[in-house]
């Protein structure tokens, strides 16, 4: 694993965060710098205005030239301000804490996993793919999926990464599950299941953007937590739109664009059933009846 650094005005990483997150870059993390002050209750901290920090981008393979073009491009910097460091991994402990969903239902480690009800949990030991439940598009998934019964029906999760979309529909009784992704998730996606104690799941490898036709069946629900533009190229690629039983989840979206999607399937019949917005990030519900 890589870790990329570079300094920048703490407004320009808030901005830029989004940006990172559609073009593939999913990890990263800052420190807001705060500043101590005392208030009535004691102290407490706010956040130190015009302050700039370290923000750290995470990748699984760093391709030298290719990679740096494409950051300095993105976050608009001189190339000599990136500094580049390869990660153990073994070194590099995430922990992570419990994340409780909106419905009761909680996502848990394998260390903690006896803490809670079995019927309301998600065991997750993240092995890197994104998909751990930390992220707003992930939660508003899981908040549509878990209210959801899922008993006897099919499920298309694009885009898998960790499989937690999968995983939360596995245990509300979905029958068949094929997740799609452009890395290669299935070691991870079958770990997970295996924590899950649920069947493992059909992982497909493949770009579905530039491979046309690769999904020739009809789900009953389809995932899909991208971003944009690739939700909505993929939904071209693969004819998604030309199914019109299927229930689609569709994320990643940002709130001054997600008309584009929403656009495309009003135009093939669809309607927005419901939408849940957390930050930024905007996650619809589409169907046509
Ligand atoms: C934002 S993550 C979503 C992970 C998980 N479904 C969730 O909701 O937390 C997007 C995933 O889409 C995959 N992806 C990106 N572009 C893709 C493409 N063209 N074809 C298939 N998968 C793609 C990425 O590898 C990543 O695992």
């Amino acid at each position: 694993m890589y870790e990329i650094t570079v300094r920048l005005p703490t407004k320009k990483i808030e901005r830029i965060i989004p940006h990172l997150y559609q073009k593939g870059y999913y990890h990263t993390f800052y420190e807001v710098p705060l500043d101590v002050v005392t208030d009535a209750n004691g102290y407490a901290f706010v956040e130190k205005k015009n302050e700039t920090t370290d923000l750290n981008i995470y990748i699984n393979d760093f391709v030298e030239a290719k990679e740096r073009r494409k950051l300095v491009e993105l976050l608009d910097i001189n190339e000599s301000s990136l500094v580049v460091k390869e990660v153990n991994e073994q070194n590099y402990q995430q922990t992570f804490d419990d994340i409780f969903l909106e419905n009761g239902w909680v996502i848990t480690t394998p260390n903690s996993m006896n803490h809670y009800d079995i019927t309301r949990r998600i065991v997750l030991d993240s092995q890197g793919n994104f998909g751990t439940g930390y992220h707003e598009t992930t939660r508003d998934c899981l908040h549509f999926i878990l209210n959801q019964d899922f008993r006897g029906l099919s499920v298309a999760d694009i885009g898998a990464g960790s499989g937690v979309l999968s995983i939360a529909a596995a245990l509300k009784g979905a029958r068949t599950i094929d997740t799609y992704d452009i890395q290669p998730v299935e070691r991870e996606i079958h770990y997970q299941c295996e924590l899950n104690g649920v069947k493992p799941v059909n992982v497909f490898h493949s770009d579905l953007i530039k491979n046309n036709n690769v999904i020739n069946k009809e789900y009953d629900w389809v995932f899909l937590n991208i971003g944009t533009q690739e939700n909505r190229d993929i939904l071209n690629a693969q004819r998604l739109l030309t199914c019109k039983n299927t229930t689609f989840i569709l994320s990643g979206m940002l709130e001054w664009n997600f008309q584009l999607v929403e656009s495309i399937f009003i135009e093939a019949g669809f309607k927005l059933k419901e939408k849940k917005q957390s930050n930024e990030w905007v996650t619809c519900l589409f169907k046509t009846k």
